[in-house]
């Protein structure tokens, strides 16, 4: 009895404070200043807890207060509270040094606990260009767990970027051509995945300590859909490389003032006809791959991390028994000729036309589950010309402010994606606009009670959602 209780109150603290746990016992047992831990070995020891016992603690709460309280606090999202919770975590940034930027704005909702979303903006030294700055956004949606996305937050970029300065020896100062930017950032995505899954393997063989291998295996077992865009300033060209189901979408104003969407990415799911036939031909014979809009009950087609859709059986069998990795897909799936999954970026590149008003959104599925593209382009334009002071600020529909719903009038009674009849335009920041609108607009009850359920109840009317907004313009002509 003794025995095991001393060695597992010595073991946390000879890890922290010293090497051998014989040391620290010795010295806790003759030494004047014990603590808690020590004094609780030492006096299980001896029998006399009573007497050891630490004196100078807390006191007991009192209980009392709990019994008035009601079952459940009735809490109401004001419109006020509602603003704040949808703008936690906004940011709006001007970006004056960079020619062709005007400004973007940020926004991000967590449905998930902790989010699985991630998200990174900001300027860097351009590849190729002495004193100039590209720009990057990224959305980075997680899935089975935050690790991966996480991860992606920090380390995308520099992989990526590790691949376009390599171009400077033969570019110069380029520019490199757009195939060449492309392969390169495909190369980062690639070797950036390799990284991880490597890490996770090499550290599972060797004799590193346990908990030093968990964090090395998380990012491998969780996985991350990732959407970067990177802006040239010199050539005015935006890469917009996706891996997974995270959508870019260009927003841009037709001369008879109609926004047109222009994709920049295709989502990679077990919908899209292309990523199928892809499966196929690297998978020949293998004919249940994809079902039900699923790879191997998988969502996406593509993704970093996801080890179970990309180590052979066996490994994944030994990771799961050593580590409580992920429960092997077999024997529900059929797992003969893996990888079935790749982090290989498609990557599109595209010339902004600063003579048309021009933005971009990018945002995780979270957005795009209740709003279209062309849905998110039209909210958007129009949320620009009530900026600009061209259209006035829409009118509440009193019809929506008290409406006493539930989910189940779904479908019938309401609509439950974006609908333009609940368009609203309230927000000085275009990523908390979307969010706004795609959640339930000037439909207050229905926007509060999406965000009134918690996680893991939240997850079924809403996901993580992660939105940045990008406005382009001239410099020289602004
Ligand atoms: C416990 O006491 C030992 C000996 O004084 C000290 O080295 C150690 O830091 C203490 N541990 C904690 C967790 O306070
Ligand atoms: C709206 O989003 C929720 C949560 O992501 C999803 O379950 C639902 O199918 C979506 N509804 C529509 C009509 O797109």
């Amino acid at each position: 009895m003794f025995s095991c209780y001393s060695t597992r109150a010595r073991l946390p603290l000879s890890r922290v404070t010293r090497p051998n746990s014989r040391t620290y016992s010795t010295k806790a047992a003759g030494s004047k200043n014990w603590n808690i831990t020590g004094a609780f070995v030492v006096s299980l020891a001896l029998g006399t807890g009573a007497t050891l016992w630490p004196r100078d603690k807390s006191k007991a709460p009192h209980l009392e207060a709990t019994i008035t309280q009601p079952l459940v606090a009735e809490k109401v999202l004001s419109r006020e509270a509602v603003t704040s919770l949808i703008s936690q975590h906004a940011y709006s940034i001007s970006t004056d040094s960079i020619p062709g930027v005007v400004k973007y704005d940020g926004a991000q909702v967590a449905s998930n606990q902790p989010c699985e979303d991630a998200f990174f903006h900001g300027q860097f030294p351009a590849p190729w260009q002495h004193n100039k700055q590209w720009m990057a956004w990224a959305v980075l949606d997680g899935h089975a767990g935050w690790q991966t996305s996480k991860l992606l937050e920090t380390k995308l970029l520099p992989y990526v970027r590790e691949r376009l300065t390599q171009l400077q020896d033969q570019y110069g100062q380029g520019p490199a051509p757009t195939h060449v930017v492309q392969d390169a950032i495909t190369q980062g995505f690639l070797n950036l995945d390799t990284s991880i899954m490597k890490a996770a393997e090499e550290s599972a063989a060797s004799d590193e300590p346990l908990q030093i291998k968990a964090g090395k295996l998380a990012p491998a077992f969780a996985g991350s859909c990732a959407l970067l865009s990177l802006f040239d300033p010199a050539t005015s060209t935006l890469h917009v490389a996706c891996t997974g189901d995270s959508r870019a979408v260009l927003g841009q104003q037709r001369p008879d003032g109609s926004w047109e969407a222009i994709p920049l990415s295709v989502d990679q799911t077990g919908r899209n006809a292309q990523e199928i036939s892809r499966l196929q031909k690297e998978h020949p014979g293998e004919d249940n791959i994809v079902k039900g809009g699923r790879v191997l009950g998988l969502m996406v087609s593509r993704a970093f991390g996801d080890s179970r859709w990309k180590w052979p059986l066996e490994v994944q069998q030994e990771m799961s028994r050593r580590y409580y990795g992920p429960a092997p897909l077999a024997p529900r799936y059929d797992v003969r000729t893996p990888p079935y999954l790749t982090a290989e970026p498609v990557v599109t590149s595209t010339r902004i036309d600063y003579s048309r008003p021009t933005f971009l959104i990018m945002a995780t599925d979270g957005l795009w589950d209740n709003m279209s593209s062309q849905q998110a382009v039209d909210v958007t334009g129009r949320w620009l010309e009530w900026r600009h002071g061209k259209e006035m600020p829409r009118q509440l529909r009193p019809a929506f402010a008290d409406l006493d719903f539930d989910f189940g009038d779904f479908g019938s009674k309401l609509e439950e994606g974006f609908v333009e009849e609940r368009e609203t335009r309230e927000d000085k920041n275009a990523a908390v606009h979307l969010v706004r609108n795609s959640l339930g607009g000037a439909h207050h009850e229905l926007l509060a009670g999406r965000l009134a359920f918690r996680p893991p109840f939240s997850r079924n009317v809403r996901d993580d959602i992660t939105v940045q907004v990008v406005v382009f313009q001239d410099h020289a002509a602004a």
